[in-house]
């Protein structure tokens, strides 16, 4: 429908990028990009129209995401259209200006482009080699300053690399050194470094990329003293089987597994150390008392679980209790002894969620005076019921009477 569309408004239509890229793998991608050669805002409302979709424009850049009734979104390009004076032009004089956009893209495999006109319906378009390098297996810049202009796309080029098995051509691996020696990653903003470093840390396989970022000598970015050392590829071992644990137990529950492998990666290095990465990056402030938990916590809290004979339920309970997540399966991953896992596993597979039958309203109904004695009350039962002392509401009046 979009092809015709383009046919009635007299404009060419791409479907670009990501996308192209991934059909071609054969992987899903769900961000539908089109390059429009003409009017693109014009093109985008009409589209929205069609589609009883939303559109928003914005002028400046023209381009315009269109939001589609079942929430599908299309974003929309206009490639400038500096060949429009010839208006008779040749067909590959016509291509010009989508060919300039493809150009300023980082890689040859984003260059893809597919026509949607109906009369070129399906046509690949590939003028610098995308399809070759998608065969080959090969991350390659289109030209020299691209990391220049750019530097996030070193993070880009890791990310691909890693996520499907690629190698970076000669040349672009030695652009990227370039940009390394030159220092042009330490001068990236704090919050394009933390977007950068979680993005690529949350990839698939985040080992291969830090290995690669290693290799690569990128990782020098956060500190000059980060190298993967055998203990930091032991240690990302133990946090991948931990967040594998963690996935399995809770399909659903949200975990930004991310910090958890930058907490592996601080943990290889010295107090100080840390403290100069984290000024590095911009981490919110729940994020940044996870990675520290992560990172000085847990002396203390293996201490208090790794005692013999083991602590009872609730005082794991009180040493773990507001304890992220991330944090927990960083512990998980760190501590050596089985006797403290199984207490962390216990904690975050029960322990964590358990409460007293019996709430407020139930001590009011019992007669109790609301007050600050109803916060002792009810932790005194949770207590109760994590050691088993108790097992259900009638135990729980017993125990308040
Ligand atoms: N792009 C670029 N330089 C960047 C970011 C993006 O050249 N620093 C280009 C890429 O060619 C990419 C397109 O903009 O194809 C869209 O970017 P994005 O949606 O981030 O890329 P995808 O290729 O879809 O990657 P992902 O699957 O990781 O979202």
């Amino acid at each position: 429908e979009a092809g015709e569309l383009a046919d009635r408004l007299e404009v060419k239509l791409y479907v670009v990028g990501g996308i192209v890229r991934d059909l071609l793998l054969g992987i899903d991608n769900l961000d539908l990009d089109l390059v429009v050669e003409g009017n693109g805002l014009a093109f985008a409302k009409a589209l929205a129209r069609a589609q009883r979709g939303q559109v928003k424009v914005h002028e400046r850049f023209g381009t315009a995401r269109v939001t589609l009734a079942d929430g599908f979104k299309v974003d929309v390009a206009t490639a400038r259209a500096e060949y429009y004076e010839y208006p008779t032009a040749l067909p590959t004089v016509e291509q010009g200006s989508v060919k300039k956009d493809l150009y300023r893209r980082d890689f040859t495999i984003n260059t893809l482009a597919v026509r949607l006109n109906r009369r070129q319906f399906g046509e690949l378009i590939d003028f610098f080699g995308g399809e070759r390098d998608l065969k080959g297996r090969t991350i390659r810049v289109l030209h020299s300053l691209s990391f220049v202009e750019d530097p996030t796309r070193v993070f880009r080029a890791i990310r691909f690399a890693v996520r499907f098995d690629f190698v970076l051509s000669r040349e672009t691996r030695a652009l990227i050194q370039g940009v390394v020696k030159m220092d042009l990653l330490r001068r990236l903003s704090k919050h394009r470094l933390t977007d950068e470093l979680q993005l690529v840390l949350s990839e698939r396989e985040p080992g291969k990329a830090i290995a690669l970022m290693d290799e690569l000598e990128v990782l020098a970015c956060l500190h000059p003293d980060l190298e993967l050392t055998p203990r930091l590829r032991t240690l990302l071992k133990a946090t991948e089987e931990a967040l594998d644990w963690y996935r399995l137990l809770f399909l659903d529950r949200p975990m930004e597994s991310w910090l958890v492998y930058l907490m592996a990666m601080l943990q290889v290095l010295p107090d100080q150390a840390v403290g100069e990465v984290l000024k590095r990056i911009e981490l919110s402030a729940r994020q940044e008392a996870a990675v520290r938990a992560g990172r000085f916590g847990g002396h203390r809290i293996f201490r208090e679980l790794g005692r013999r004979p083991a602590v009872s339920p609730a005082a794991v309970y009180r040493a773990l209790s507001g304890t992220s997540d991330e944090t927990l399966v960083f512990l998980m991953a760190k501590s050596k002894s089985e006797h403290v896992r199984r207490q962390l596993s216990a904690y975050v597979t029960t322990y964590q969620r358990m409460r007293p039958a019996l709430k407020g309203d139930d001590l009011k109904r019992m007669g109790l005076k609301p007050g600050p004695l109803y916060r002792r009350i009810l932790s005194k039962l949770l207590e109760a019921r994590l050691n088993g002392v108790v097992n259900n509401e009638e135990d729980e009046r017993a125990l308040v009477r």
